[in-house]
């Protein structure tokens, strides 16, 4: 399935802040998502970012100057106006909103605002005393009242190293604003999502338990992109875990696997798709002892186990007509064959690999480093990188890869 970037055509145009290095990698990123980007920089973006980096993140021509003629023929702002279906303009500086609602055409970018009939999208990033300034409240109110869209900046640490509302939101929020702008909406637009997190504790009594070190990092990070992606509804069920829950996600917290199946099960109905991020415990006590178990003279204790629900197969098996279900997959030998096996064990639509040995993959760690496993020997092989990218990379694949 193409993301709803897919094959447009935007002009991002850069004005000059240090916000500039983001703006790379939101190039970068639509540019995997299929669309056509063409930059425009101002002189001062230059300074703080190579039009280099930018024609290598796009693969297309980069302008810097209104008599530079990028395009043989051409007068660059009449043909940059014409290739946009949308102009992106990020970061946009005090000045570039200035010379917006004024009007004024003084270098390549500023004149390409002018002449450009697509929509406008503007992210503004620059110090909190000249957002809140007057002149660019009164700026910003003028362009919007033109129907210029714009994505507010928030607050926090700023290029100065005071605090204050003026950073560039994160590269997802500006995604889901471009995408809603090209194409009606984000594609998790009106999904339900449900993630399983973190450890399952198996209780022995009421004070020991059966468990294992996941951080829950790897769900908590799925579902934080899925809400930051758009999805209408985020349900991340969660084992013992100390992490914040990201914004616009319901959280419910479980003990043991039995009861994580309880919980899922209320929710398989309405759900999407589903990622089984948790680690879960496969055995467990057979009977909680109701009382602490006490040592006695004996130098052994023996725990009599059984298995545990199968969580993921059970939401697999029930699944809402059309919702995807992914799953992962931890192996330290023949790690494919195993994670195939698992994949059609379970009917899943992709299984997400891992091989804890490997470094900087694995269960306590920030990073991982996974291959994506799915039918007909599908494979992609991520490069390491934070859970956080790899949440969103992840949610790109299932995107691209489901019908
Ligand atoms: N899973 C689950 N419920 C279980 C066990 C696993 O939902 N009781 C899910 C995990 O969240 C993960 C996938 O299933 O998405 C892992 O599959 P599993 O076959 O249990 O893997 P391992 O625990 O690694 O098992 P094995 O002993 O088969 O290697």
């Amino acid at each position: 399935m193409e993301h709803v970037i897919g094959g447009k055509r935007i002009v991002l145009g850069l004005s000059g802040g240090i916000a500039c290095y983001k703006v790379c990698d939101l190039a970068s990123r639509l540019v995997r998502l299929g669309a056509r980007v063409r930059v425009v920089m101002t002189g001062n973006a230059t300074r703080f970012v190579g039009a280099v980096t930018l024609r290598a993140l796009t693969g297309e021509p980069v302008y810097t100057d209104t008599f530079g003629a990028e395009e043989p023929g051409g007068i660059d702002h009449v043909r940059l106006a014409e290739f946009a279906e949308l102009l992106v303009i990020a970061p946009a500086t005090a000045n570039i909103l200035a010379k917006m609602a004024h009007g004024i055409a003084d270098d390549l970018l500023s004149t390409t605002c002018l002449s450009c009939p697509a929509p406008v999208l503007i992210a503004p990033a620059m110090e909190a005393r000249m957002w809140r300034h007057p002149a660019t409240r009164a700026n910003i109110e003028l362009l919007q009242g033109r129907g210029v869209h714009l994505v507010p900046p928030t607050a926090g640490r700023l290029a100065s190293g005071a605090s204050g509302e003026g950073r560039l939101p994160d590269r997802e929020v500006l995604v889901s604003h471009i995408a809603a702008l090209l194409g009606g909406g984000s594609l998790l637009e009106g999904k339900t999502v449900l993630v399983t997190a973190g450890p399952t504790r198996e209780r022995i009594d009421p004070v020991r338990f059966i468990s294992n070190p996941s951080s829950g990092r790897m769900g908590f990070a799925l579902a934080a992109a899925a809400a930051r992606q758009g999805a209408r509804k985020v349900y991340l069920v969660s084992g013992p875990v100390a992490l914040p829950t990201p914004p616009d996600v319901e959280r419910i917290d479980i003990g043991g696997a039995g009861q994580m199946l309880q919980e899922v099960q209320a929710l398989a109905g309405r759900a999407d798709l589903v990622f089984a991020a948790a680690a879960v415990g496969d055995y467990a006590p057979r009977e909680a002892s109701r009382h602490k178990i006490k040592k006695d003279n004996s130098e052994e204790l023996i725990l009599k186990l059984q298995r545990t629900p199968d969580v993921l197969a059970w939401l697999s098996s029930n699944r809402k007509k059309g919702a995807v279900v992914v799953g992962f997959a931890v192996e330290t030998e023949r790690e494919e064959e195993h994670a195939r096996a698992k994949l059609e064990r379970k009917g899943l639509d992709l299984v997400v690999l891992n091989n804890p040995t490997q470094p900087g993959a694995g269960f306590e760690v920030e990073t991982n480093r996974v291959t994506v496993l799915g039918p007909d020997g599908f494979k992609r092989e991520l490069a390491l990188m934070s859970k956080d990218e790899l949440a969103d990379r992840l949610l790109e694949l299932v995107i691209e890869t489901q019908k």
